[in-house]
């Protein structure tokens, strides 16, 4: 499993470049950090990388050597990547077992209703949601840590084989931080390979992401493995962007 960003420049729909060539070689299932202050480009990168209509890409993505650059972003999901939004948005009228079995059908080639329902239900248990939730309108009046984790389960019912998670720990209380971290083992066990985005080291008292990326004003300054969260922690973003990331 190969998935390769090469010299990525993302655009804005009002001409920004917001992504100023970004280049990410990923070769084997693991945890991605993409780390970076607010405004960095972190979302606009994984947006583009989606397809999503508000950004322009340049550059190529390649997903196990297949070009998917120009692909409509139904196309990018069907072929195993899935985003999963910063702020997920409501869906009126879809109940969330409705959608998790629809989706659990449709990646895991599950038939079975009641099947995929009780996948689905493990995978809200999963995260600590409680089986209430799934009768429940998808993200309707969910606070922020109950929509972070619910994304999170739709993204695994897809077994995706390329997560982008954008902040999945942003708004997510202390308690419920262990949770987030076990879903995201769960996708890289499941074979995927995860782009964590946060801006916050705090997940990683729970995972080891197996790569850490530093991005700042759209580029990559700095990549490493953990002792570069320790130096997050210590000096912050900009030190480590006027520095090279000290490595
Ligand atoms: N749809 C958009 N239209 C215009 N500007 C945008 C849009 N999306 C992001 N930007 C701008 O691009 C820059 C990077 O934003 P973003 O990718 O959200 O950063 P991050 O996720 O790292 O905080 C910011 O200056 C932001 O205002
Ligand atoms: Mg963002």
């Amino acid at each position: 499993m190969t998935f390769e960003v090469q010299e990525a420049r993302v655009l804005t729909s009002d001409g920004k470049i917001v992504v100023k060539g970004v280049t990410l070689s990923l070769s084997k299932p693991g945890i991605y950090a993409v780390m970076g202050p607010n405004g960095a480009g972190k979302s606009s990168l994984v947006n583009a990388i989606m397809g999503h209509q508000q950004y322009k890409l340049e550059g190529r993505v390649l997903l196990e050597g297949e070009d998917i650059t120009k692909l409509p972003t139904h196309e990018r999901a069907r072929r195993g990547i899935t985003l999963a939004t910063q702020m997920p948005l409501e869906v009126e009228g879809v109940r969330v077992a409705e959608l998790l079995s629809r989706i659990i059908k449709r990646f895991r080639g599950v038939e079975n209703t009641s099947e995929a329902l009780s996948i689905a239900r493990e995978l809200v248990r999963l995260v600590g949601l409680s089986d209430n939730i799934l009768s429940r309108y998808f993200m309707v009046g969910m606070s922020g840590g109950e929509r972070k984790r619910l994304e999170l389960v739709r993204v695994l019912a897809q077994k995706p084989k390329v997560a982008l998670l954008d902040e999945p720990d942003s708004g997510v209380d202390v308690e419920s931080m262990p949770l987030v971290a076990k879903a995201i083992e769960r996708l890289r066990d499941e074979g995927a390979i995860v782009l964590l985005i946060t801006h916050q080291p705090r997940l990683f008292k729970y995972i080891e992401p197996n790569y850490v990326y530093v991005m700042y004003d759209g580029r990559i300054v700095a990549h490493g493995g953990l002792e570069l969260v320790q130096l997050i922690e210590e000096k912050g973003y900009t030190w480590i962007a006027h520095h090279n990331g000290g490595r």
